[in-house]
């Protein structure tokens, strides 16, 4: 292996400037929410470590985390209980081992964040616990509706505070640093870092062992809670390095997202049915009984579709959440961030009924990972929504995601730096600038550059992903759908699947290249899963199939889906 005495390893994604910035460090962590947070933490008790980030520190889809927590510490609760309920959330697909250590780990997890000063909301001598669909217990810890933000700020101040971790904003992680002079995209088996756009300059920061935390991908739809910066990117950038990426067509949509004209895309917490609210059609009609025994508190799944046919049925953009016959006291105390946004557009959840509809919230697949948080790329490792050790199945449980954060994020921090530790150093060292000499290779005249079509481009990703690779799909939908990104990627000059770097320095173009990398590979993989499960609906094959597809589908290098056993 080259690159402990030169950067050939550059070739590889084909950068072709003459030189170029670069630092170097024991770990790289790119992402900044729950999972990267807690990984810098973990890793910075043996390593050095930088972090960077696409926006700023606390801009994730962890700081609009409203529900909370989900963990077994109360007093009626056990590990095998919430392990019970995660894994009949994820329809018979959950990895029983990555559950098992999510759930008990998740506990001194928790605990330790209520050491570090979360101030959840209390009573008594134990976390004031709430419910929510589908757990057989209460047990979700949370700071009103602000759970996330409550974790991030606690999680934010110890990194600042810890001198040994380098926090770089705005830095768009671009492509992953792999091996140089492999024959192909999947003979490329150790990675070095990343190459990310600063200040419109592109930069190498090498790094021993690299860390993905780059969360979600929710803005590929229209309809989504994730804010602006989950477009995907370390899935993509993940893909194009050749790594094995599996479950890709479990994406969950959130029932209850705010249908306001002007107000941005605004969750509107599964809490607030967990405390009681009622959804009702345009009718004013109660219609969850009609689907499922348990009514809204019923799978999120069944609840989208079962909202998104009631508005078939009455023709309206939208249905409508009541949470009014409960205390005008409660629900400010409960839900303040809910109220306080809500208020802005003029409504007042204490009196009036919330226009919701289902958007999309989490995608349950993501980068191949075993529960040390190990890719198939050597000194990569991957934790939180990006990752997928098959913790959630088909299907997450509410308030799973921020628990998954916490313990994978600090096994992928502690890993990293035990695997950086046996690395050798870098040469040129830190802090020089390198050159590169590397020629350009035909695959580069596949990329394309920035254009103005880019935000259009953008948007047709997201119109055809919500027709038909949505809450429901089918194989003639599925069809057209790859038919449509297909040209979309002819149209914007790229071949997708190869690395981007680097013929631009233009972000909104990578974030655009990257959208269409992972509604590729959702759409694919939709259209190779011919059953409904869990997330996964398809008109065209509505029942689950359990004798053909207890199954899981993986995305490896030749870009056809293969099915694997569990
Ligand atoms: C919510 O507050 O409804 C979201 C919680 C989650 O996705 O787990």
């Amino acid at each position: 292996m080259k690159i402990e005495t030169d950067c050939s390893v550059l070739k590889d994604i084909g950068v072709e400037n003459p030189s170029h910035a670069s630092w170097d460090t024991d770990v790289l962590i790119v992402g900044s929410g729950a999972a990267g947070l807690r990984a810098a933490l973990a890793a910075s008790a043996s390593a050095n470590v930088t972090l960077i980030t696409k926006t700023t520190l606390k801009e994730s889809n962890t700081f609009y985390a409203q529900g909370g927590i989900a963990v077994a510490m109360n007093v009626d609760d056990t590990v095998a209980l919430h392990v019970r309920d995660t894994c009949t959330a994820g329809c018979g697909l959950c990895d029983i081992r990555a559950v098992e250590t999510m759930v008990s780990e998740g506990i001194p997890r928790v605990g330790e964040l209520l050491d570090w000063g979360a101030n959840f909301d209390w009573e008594g001598t134990l976390p004031r616990f709430t419910q929510e669909a589908a757990h057989s217990r209460r047990r979700i810890v949370h700071k009103g509706d602000a759970t996330g933000r409550e974790t991030t700020d606690v999680l934010v101040q110890r990194v600042l505070n810890t001198e040994r971790i380098r926090i770089l904003p705005n830095a768009f992680a671009v492509d992953l640093l792999t091996d140089a002079n492999a024959p192909s995209r999947h003979d490329k088996h150790t990675c070095y870092g990343v190459t990310a756009i600063v200040e419109d300059e592109l930069v190498c920061i090498r790094a021993k062992a690299t860390i993905l935390a780059t969360g979600g991908l929710g803005r590929i739809y229209p309809c989504t809670s994730n804010p602006q910066v989950a477009t995907g990117d370390g899935f993509a950038a993940a893909w194009r390095a050749g790594c094995e990426m599996i479950d890709m067509e479990f994406v969950q949509f959130h029932p209850t997202t705010l249908y306001l004209e002007g107000a941005p895309n605004f969750l509107i917490s599964e809490a607030v049915r967990g405390e009681g609210g009622q959804l009702l059609n345009i009718r004013g009609e109660r219609f969850m009984e009609k689907y499922h025994e348990k009514g809204e508190l019923a799978p999120r799944d069944v609840v989208s579709r079962a909202i998104q046919n009631e508005m078939r049925l009455t023709g309206f953009p939208c249905v409508y959440l009541d949470i009014t016959h409960k205390p005008a006291n409660f629900i400010l105390e409960r839900f303040p961030t809910i109220s306080d946004t809500t208020k802005r557009y003029g409504l007042d959840i204490r009196v009036d009924l919330i226009p919701v509809r289902p958007g999309a919230h989490f995608m349950m697949g993501g980068i191949r990972t075993n529960t040390d948080t190990e890719t198939n790329l050597q000194g990569l490792y991957a934790g939180g929504e990006v990752a997928c050790t098959g913790v959630h199945g088909a299907n997450r449980l509410a308030s799973n995601s921020l628990l998954e954060c916490l313990v994978y994020g600090a096994r992928a921090g502690t890993n990293a730096a035990v695997y950086a530790a046996s690395q050798a150093p870098f040469h040129p060292p830190d802090g020089q600038r390198f050159s590169t000499n590397i020629g350009t290779s035909p695959e580069l005249s596949a990329v394309g550059t920035a254009s103005p079509s880019t935000e259009a481009a953008k948007n047709a990703i997201r119109e055809t992903l919500w027709k038909n690779v949505g809450i429901e799909r089918s194989s003639e939908g599925l069809q057209q759908a790859l038919a449509q990104l297909q040209k979309i990627g002819a149209d914007l000059g790229i071949h997708p699947y190869l690395p981007l770097s680097l013929h631009t320095t233009d972000s909104a173009f990578c974030e655009t290249v990257n959208m269409l990398n992972v509604a590729l590979m959702i759409t694919q993989s939709a259209l190779a899963r011919m059953e409904s499960r869990g997330a996964h609906y398809r008109a065209d094959f509505p029942e689950q199939d359990d004798t053909d597809w207890q199954c899981r589908v993986l995305l490896t290098g030749d870009n056809s889906p293969q099915v694997i056993e569990l």
